[in-house]
């Protein structure tokens, strides 16, 4: 395959990030189509750490190219700080390796404000958002009244956009939510300095994208979040506020879905979510709390502790079918060793009937009763596993399951955190 989409196929936090770290050595071009930073990943290269929200971390590789495409929301500020500590590094030494698309709506001020004035309005019902202002730069893409990256080259399109934006969110900041109101002037010279200092990367994504197509580079489209945070066909409200499925990832970029070699989901050998909402195989029990500790499950944007749960089969069918994965990556087996059992949740039970698939709604997933299949454990240390015959009988025993009860083939197995603690079975890029 040529183009990969890889994508989280659970809640997000899969692990996505040293996937496509992994990926990112066979692919020329790495696109980010959706998404803000709310998204966050650590990668440790070489013993030094780098945390990226925004910029795909193949930006570390200085031959590979890297988009930020139109379906993005920017906070400028996030991102020129990435910048900065990338040319601190080091990195970064050419501005061309990294393409910033011109349609791409930004994040200002009102959008953090009106995000967490919200989740504290909403009290016990909040949806635990991590207060980045996602949401509401979302809205107002939808509403057709946001500000893109484009229009920060252009002062007076900026100024007239700004002032109709600031009436409205001032109006809401300061007569419903009683908060403080954005001021226009600082924000403008902010916004339009921001503007200034990204314009060398600000170009039409999406004609880029064909133009690398076209001379047969590989490209590599990193998802962000999870299939089940998609607007659409996540577990509403309690998602995020894009498309986080492949067709996200189309439409985000701006390439033909015909372009696209095939999609890669990858998925935690538990679960966890953070936030609020639905979670049928949650684990309030000492196996949680080990998995919580083992996995290090806190969150690398917000630091906040992650739900933890059983593999929850149903989700992973759901994201195949969402998505028409071509196979999963399933991270962090090494978390489950040392428990005497491992549970599979393979069907929920809602109102005394057997269901195979996801629940629509809210009430049904809170009915859902996870009918688990419980498989032997194993005790021993898989850190050092290359080879899928390395793992302990039991292990394998388990990924098998997961194949089976999930309908997709498991083509990598990672068994810990560092790049090479992985066990390749099949490489997309290479099929
Ligand atoms: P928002 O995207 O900040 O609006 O948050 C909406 C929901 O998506 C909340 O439950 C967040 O915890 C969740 N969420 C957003 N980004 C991520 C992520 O990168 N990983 C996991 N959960 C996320």
């Amino acid at each position: 395959m040529r183009s990969v989409i890889v994508l989280g196929a659970q809640w997000g936090d899969e692990g996505k990030g040293k996937i496509v770290d992994i990926y990112s050595e066979f692919a020329d071009t790495i696109v980010r189509p959706t998404g803000g930073n709310n998204a966050g990943h650590t990668l440790v290269v070489k013993g030094e750490k780098f945390v990226f929200h925004l910029i795909p971390s193949g930006i570390l590789h200085p031959g590979k190219k890297c988009v930020i495409a139109n379906g993005v929301v920017i906070d400028p500020k996030v991102l020129l700080t990435e910048i900065d500590r990338l040319k601190e590094r080091g990195f970064l030494k050419d501005d061309a390796q990294l393409k910033i698309g011109l349609l791409a709506n930004i994040i200002l001020p009102y959008h953090i404000l009106l995000d967490k004035a919200r989740e504290e309005k909403l009290g016990s019902r909040k949806i635990g958002t991590t207060a980045r202002g996602i949401g509401p730069c979302y809205e107002d893409k939808i509403a057709r009244i946001g500000i893109r990256a484009c229009d920060l080259l252009l002062p007076e399109m900026f100024a007239e956009k700004l002032r109709a934006n600031l009436e409205l969110k001032n109006f809401l900041l300061k007569n419903y939510f009683g908060g403080e109101e954005v001021p226009f002037q600082p924000t403008y010279d902010e916004y339009i300095a921001y503007g200034e200092r990204l314009k060398t990367h600000l170009i039409d994504t999406s004609l880029f994208i064909e133009e690398e197509i076209q001379r047969g580079a590989k490209l590599l489209f990193e998802g962000a979040q999870g299939t089940l945070l998609d607007i659409d066909h996540g577990t509403y409200p309690f998602v995020t506020s894009s498309n986080t499925t492949a067709g996200g990832a189309c439409t985000g970029s701006g390439v033909g879905p015909t372009k696209i070699g095939g999609v890669i989901g990858v998925s935690k050998a538990y679960a966890t979510r953070v936030g609020g909402g639905p979670f049928p195989t949650e684990l309030f029990d000492e196996e949680g709390q080990k998995i919580r500790d083992r996995g290090n499950e806190y969150g690398s944007t917000t630091g906040r502790p992650r739900r933890c749960g059983w593999f929850d089969a149903p989700v992973v069918r759901y994201a195949n079918r969402l998505n028409g994965l071509a196979g999963v990556a399933l991270t962090k087996l090494d978390v489950l060793s040392g428990l005497p059992r491992v549970k599979v949740c393979v069907a929920y039970e809602i109102d005394g009937v057997r269901r195979e698939e996801v629940p629509l709604s809210l009430a049904g997933f809170e009915a859902a009763k996870p009918v688990y299949e419980s498989l032997d454990g194993w005790k021993e240390d898989i850190s050092s596993a290359r080879e899928f015959g390395d793992l302990p009988k039991t292990a394998q025993k388990y990924v098998r399951r997961l194949e089976e009860v999930t309908g997709v083939e498991i083509i990598l197995v990672s068994v810990g955190a560092d790049r090479n603690q992985t066990i390749i079975r099949r490489n997309p890029f290479r099929a």
